[in-house]
């Protein structure tokens, strides 16, 4: 089964529409990551999805800290998260979150028992000097998010392939593109940190009309999506899609 991870960011205004969209969204198949102060409404209105959350904080403090506006993993689990986002490329560029906060965030969700879900990906720049460039970029990226798994072991996680330049572009990869740099993925984690298998999901301006192509990619394990995630129709055909080919 392909995972779909509905990344809600900061939508929709009000706890009314997103118990409507929870509901609509509702399948065994989808991870909804809503605002926080949504979580307890949508978790009540749901009964096939799991829950993600948006962020954590990279302190593990499962004691409670001084650290306002920041939710810690532990209260992110026990509000009934099973996985968190770690890393979006919103949170590393708006919130200059680094490679080093962005690995103890990992590590941290982890030890909570939650399943990291690490977002990795190059930017536009990078991604016009060629493909080898964009993997370099991001065997950069891993190395140092996942260097925590040379010590520890993590028995679940998951990695987003979502390059910046199509996030919320209305353009997204070329399914063969993302197939490619999935693959690649898996080897580095597989050489670097001896993990087979890691499911990688590809996020960036996926939608009802092309979601089938990524999906046909067996390489390409799921989606993580921002935008269409918020429209109930369209949602509900990429659900419809993603089931149909197995
Ligand atoms: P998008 O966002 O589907 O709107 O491109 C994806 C994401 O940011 O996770």
């Amino acid at each position: 089964m392909k995972l779909i991870v509905a990344n809600w960011k900061m939508n929709p205004m009000t706890v009314g529409k997103a118990i409507a969209l929870a509901k609509a969204s509702d399948a065994a198949c989808v991870v909804i990551a809503p605002p926080f102060v949504f979580f307890q409404a949508v978790k009540e209105a749901i009964v096939h999805a799991t829950l993600a959350a948006q962020n954590i904080f990279f302190e593990n403090a499962p004691v409670g800290g001084a650290y306002t506006g920041e939710i810690s993993a532990g209260m992110a689990k026990s509000a009934g998260a099973a996985y968190a986002i770690i890393g979006h490329s919103e949170r590393r560029v708006v919130m200059s979150e680094t490679d080093e906060m962005i690995g103890k965030k990992f590590i941290t969700a982890a030890t909570a028992g939650l399943i990291p879900i690490l977002c990795v990906g190059e930017t536009s720049t990078i991604r016009k000097e060629g493909m080898e460039q964009a993997k370099q970029f991001v065997t950069n990226q891993l190395l140092i998010d996942l260097h925590f798994l040379k010590k520890l072991t993590v028995s679940e996680f998951i990695i987003a392939y979502e390059p910046v330049w199509a996030i919320g572009a209305g353009k997204s990869d070329s399914p063969e593109n993302a197939a490619a740099m999935s693959r690649h993925i898996k080897q580095v984690i597989t050489e670097r940190f001896g993990v087979k298998n890691v499911p990688v999901l590809y996020g960036g301006s996926v939608d009802e009309n092309n979601i089938a192509a990524f999906t046909h990619e067996s390489d390409i394990d799921g989606f993580l999506i921002g935008g269409a995630s918020l429209h109930p129709e369209k949602f509900k055909t990429m659900i419809t899609i993603v089931s149909q080919i197995l």
